[in-house]
């Protein structure tokens, strides 16, 4: 190490080495620490690399694959970041019916997906019978797959119904631990605290859970990134979502710039080594701001990716931010290319369920 990467690290530690070393085992870094790392792209090739061992070490060199149905488009939130929030009047809405997210799982099985991600804003019509229905039906109809949802808040009550019907992993981003910062991206029907009751309700039926936020986000600061580990740390999360924020041109956001690859890929090697067993996505919007970022988040640490499997004609409609990537090797139907290009930095995607290590 030089000098002057030693007084880079003010607090404790005193050398890159040494912070990753401390970051991969006892996780107790430092808030200014973790400020440095954050702030800085001079020690990333070093970060990737202790964080492709990691997860090498747990994970080998394989990579799940998910099934991403985009079941429903209508939202009665109104999330200043998002494309398809309830404001968007522009907004085409649809919504599949239960034989329609049938047909898409056994298109994907037939690919060789063995986990169904069912993501949905928050609609109405999405009733707790609605969802058990088709859960139970997947669950019976493919039972060495996972179903995952990704639906928002709902009441403990119906998460728990999920979890009879089957579903075995919720998504639900966080999006900040600041509650300020909420209160910038979110209009006041929401709240932070409710957020983080639902993930606790999510962990506590024994769902594995998935959190998250963006990066970049508008108005976001090094001190809300922090919060937002701190957080990820009491609440232990089995998947780790974490994207770019990228402008969509009818919400409040349209002139707000996009979050970066270099601070992505960066968070993503910091929790991969926080969190050694978590399934870390490389997120469509990484792919949607750079076409390598897909395979360069999985170089950063992430053992995930999640094609795009709804039907062709609501892929457009599911617009949560600017261009989404959809086609290409975001797409389900396009598997081979993505298995390629993913053998070719040196990992391999594989038909299983992807369970988290240990869970
Ligand atoms: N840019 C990037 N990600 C977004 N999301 C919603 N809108 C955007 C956007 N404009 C993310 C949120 C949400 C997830 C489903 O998509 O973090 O939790």
């Amino acid at each position: 190490m030089t000098s002057g990467s030693d007084k880079y690290f003010v607090c404790g530690a005193n050398s890159v080495s040494s912070v990753i070393e401390e970051l991969k085992t006892t996780c107790t870094l430092s808030d200014s620490q973790l400020l440095n790392i954050l702030s800085t792209d001079k020690y990333d090739q070093e970060l990737f690399s202790a964080a492709d061992e990691v997860r090498r070490s747990v994970y080998g060199d394989r990579v799940f694959i998910r099934g991403l149905i985009e079941i429903t488009n209508y939202c009665r939130n109104d999330c200043y970041y998002c494309g398809i929030r309830r404001s968007n009047e522009q907004a085409e809405r649809y919504r599949l019916s239960a034989d329609e997210i049938f047909s898409c799982c056994q298109e994907g099985y037939a690919l060789g997906f063995r986990t169904f991600v069912l993501q949905g804003g928050e609609d109405a019509q999405c009733t707790d019978e609605f969802i058990c229905g088709v859960t139970a039906r997947l669950h019976d109809a493919f039972p060495d797959c996972a179903i995952t949802l990704s639906l928002g808040e709902r009441p403990e009550s119906s998460y728990r119904a999920m979890y009879s019907s089957g579903a075995r992993r919720y998504l639900l981003r966080h999006e900040t631990a600041d509650f300020a910062h909420y209160a910038k991206l979110h209009p006041s029907s929401m709240s932070l605290e409710n957020r983080m009751k639902c993930l606790s309700a999510l962990k506590k039926i024994g769902f594995q859970t998935g959190d998250g936020f963006m990066t970049g986000a508008p108005f976001q600061t090094a001190h809300h990134i922090v919060k937002d580990i701190r957080f990820m740390q009491a609440l232990s999360p089995d998947m780790i979502g974490i994207g770019p924020f990228i402008h969509h041109r009818t919400t409040p956001f349209a002139h707000c710039p996009d979050g970066t690859l270099s601070l992505t890929l960066r968070l993503i090697a910091i929790l991969r080594l926080i969190f050694p067993k978590a399934l870390i996505p490389s997120t469509t919007a990484l792919a949607t701001l750079c076409p390598e970022g897909r395979i360069l988040g999985l170089k950063a640490g992430a053992n995930v990716v999640m094609p795009n499997l709804s039907p062709r004609t609501v892929r457009k409609k599911y617009e949560l931010y600017e261009n989404k990537a959809h086609g290409g090797m975001e797409s389900a139907q396009e598997l081979d290319a993505l298995k390629k290009a993913v053998k070719e930095a040196g990992y391999k995607i594989v038909v299983d369920k992807g369970d988290r290590a240990g869970f």
